[in-house]
């Protein structure tokens, strides 16, 4: 894209702004020194262009793989808008058409549940689970089943309770202390076998080391489970095909609830 001196200058003006006033996340300033961060300016389809006109070609998705539906969609900008004007916001305390038009949607496709709890994030999503175990343990005058297990190598998000929850030493190691309540098991790749063993002779120790935790810990005191479907930030690790059936078999024997 051909660039005016006025936005030359411009740019010249935001970078400095940046540099002078943001905050970035997963990113070390020194890194920017001298020339700023990519600063996106404009997205259409797959393609982003930056403050100096260069285009790019994205393959991140927003840096952060959350703009799968690409940039530039008009059909959602302007429903976006259209509702924007006639009604931004309500709490799920009350009620409001798109909520309800969604949830309905959604449910559609997850069977044996009904209903859907929307939330600003991933993280957040968590900490509602965890919340909602911690509740039922209360409702059901269970105390003590409020411990949540999580798999080595997982990431359920950037929060506290939601880092006291992810496999990934790397991403905690500065953030201590942790939300007690949280308690490991380990992981299901089978390239590096936690037990040293060959699928399909290895009689899935993995799933059943859930079993042996769930027993450490006290099937009382275990009220949830948390496993990302295929691990994406710890290696990208889709589970052996029954891995699944015999862990959602365990928490089911157990009462644990399934996040
Ligand atoms: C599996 C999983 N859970 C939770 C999160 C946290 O989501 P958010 O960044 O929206 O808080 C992520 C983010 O990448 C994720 O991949």
């Amino acid at each position: 894209m051909e660039m005016s001196q006025n936005e030359k200058l411009d740019a010249a003006r935001y970078i400095e702004a940046d540099q002078a006033h943001v905050w970035h996340h997963l990113m070390q300033h020194q890194s920017f020194a001298g020339k700023g961060p990519m600063i996106a300016v404009e997205g259409k389809g797959l393609r982003i262009t930056d403050i100096n006109g260069r285009e790019f070609l994205d393959a991140t998705s927003g840096g952060v793989w959350c703009v799968n539906v690409g940039y530039g969609r008009d059909r959602i900008a302007d429903a976006v808008c259209k509702q924007m004007k006639k009604m931004p916001y309500y709490a799920a305390s009350g009620g409001n058409l798109p909520y309800i038009e969604f949830a309905e949607r959604l449910t559609a496709y997850m069977p044996g549940l009904t209903r859907v709890y929307i939330s600003n994030s991933g993280s957040e999503a968590n900490e509602k689970a965890y919340k909602m175990i911690r509740a039922l343990a209360h409702i059901k005058n269970r105390p003590e089943k409020k411990k949540v297990l999580y798999r080595d190598r997982d990431y359920h998000g950037t929060t506290i309770a939601a880092l006291s929850s992810s496999g990934q030493q790397e991403r905690k190691e500065w953030f201590g202390p942790f939300v007690p309540g949280f308690v490991q098991f380990p992981h299901a790749c089978c390239y590096r076998c936690a037990f040293n063993k060959t699928y399909p002779g290895c009689d899935l120790d993995c799933a059943k080391a859930v079993e042996t935790t769930i027993l450490q810990e006290g099937p009382e005191t275990v009220g949830g489970l948390i496993v990302e479907p295929i691990t994406a930030g710890g290696g990208v690790i889709p589970p052996v095909a029954e891995y699944y059936q015999v862990v959602a078999e365990i928490c089911r024997r157990d009462g644990v609830l399934l996040i």
